[in-house]
C-alpha cells in the first residue's frame, strides 16, 4: 500500500515586496504574486510580517488574506502586536520566528527550551482561535520535545544551514532526517524552509516525514530569468520526482 504523505509547496512572496519597497511605489504587487502562485501549482502562501515591516506590510497580510482561498502560513515573531494582527487577520497557520532587527533574513531557529511557559501563554490564543501553531526551529530533539510540551500543531525545520554549501552538507542533512522522524513519531507535523533552491531542494523533498517546504528568495529570485510560473513549476517537478525516487527505493 502506498503510504507516502504528499508533499506541499508554500511559496513565500517577501521578496516581492522588497523589490516593490525599493521604489516605495505598488509594482510588483505581492497580492498578484500570491494569486499567480495558486495558478502556478502553489498549495499555499507564505508572508512574513517583520517587525520593521522591511518587506510585507500590514495591508498586505489583509490583502492576500482576502485575495486567496488557498492557506495563509504567516510567519510572525513571538511578540503580543503579532499575537494580535495573527487574531484579526485568521491565517491558517501562524509560525513563530526568531527575529532579530539587524539580521539580514531569520537566522537560526527559534530557542523553544527554556521557554516554554512563555510561549504557552503568549502562544494560546491563536490555539484557541483554531489557528494552526507552528514553530520555525534548528533540527533537535530538545526544541521539539519543547514544541510538543507547548502544543505545536507542526514544527518547521530550518534548512538554512544545510543550504550553505560552507556549513552544511551531509551532516546538517542527516540533523534534519533525523529530526523529521523524530518528531513525525510525536505527532507533529514536519515542514521545513529557508534557502532552499534546485540544488538543494531534492534531498530534503526525498525526507518522507516531511509535509510542506515554504520556499520564497529563490523562486523570486528565478522568476526574473524564467517568470514566477515557471520557477514554480520547475521547483514542483524537482520536488515530485525526488518525493517519488525515494519512494521507489
Ligand atoms: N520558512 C521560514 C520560517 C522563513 O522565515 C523563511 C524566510 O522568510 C522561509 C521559510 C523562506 O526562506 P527563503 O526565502 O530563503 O526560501
Amino acid at each position: 500500500m502506498d503510504t507516502q504523505k504528499p508533499l506541499r509547496l508554500g511559496v513565500n512572496v517577501d521578496h516581492v515586496a522588497t523589490l516593490r519597497n525599493a521604489r516605495g511605489g505598488v509594482h510588483p504587487n505581492p497580492v498578484a504574486a500570491a494569486l499567480l502562485a495558486i495558478k502556478s501549482g502553489a498549495d499555499g502562501i507564505t508572508a512574513h510580517l517583520r517587525e520593521d515591516r522591511r518587506h510585507i506590510r500590514d495591508d498586505d497580510i489583509a490583502a492576500i488574506r482576502e485575495a486567496i482561498a488557498a492557506p495563509l502560513n504567516l510567519e510572525m515573531a513571538a511578540t503580543e502586536e503579532m499575537v494580535a494582527i495573527a487574531l484579526n487577520t485568521r491565517p491558517n497557520a501562524a509560525c513563530i520566528v526568531p527575529e532579530r532587527r539587524e539580521e539580514v533574513t531569520t537566522e537560526g531557529g527559534l530557542a523553544v527550551v527554556g521557554n516554554e511557559d512563555r510561549l504557552t501563554d503568549l502562544l494560546r490564543p491563536l490555539k484557541e482561535a483554531g489557528i494552526r501553531l507552528s514553530l520555525f526551529i534548528e533540527a533537535n530533539e530538545a526544541d521539539i520535545e519543547s514544541a510538543k510540551q507547548i502544543g505545536a500543531d507542526i514544527v518547521e525545520l530550518h534548512t538554512g544551514s544545510y543550504c550553505n554549501h560552507l556549513t552544511g552538507g551531509p551532516t546538517e542533512l542527516r540533523r534534519i532526517r533525523h529530526a523529521a522522524a523524530y518528531g513525525a513519531n510525536l505527532g507533529i507535523e514536519i515542514h521545513a524552509g529557508h534557502g532552499l533552491g534546485f540544488d538543494t531542494v531534492g534531498p530534503i523533498a526525498a525526507i518522507p516525514e516531511i509535509e510542506e517546504l515554504n520556499i520564497g528568495h529563490f523562486l523570486v529570485g528565478e522568476s526574473v530569468f524564467c517568470g514566477l510560473e515557471t520557477a514554480i513549476t520547475q521547483m514542483r517537478q524537482k520536488m515530485q520526482s525526488s518525493r517519488c525516487h525515494n519512494n521507489l527505493g
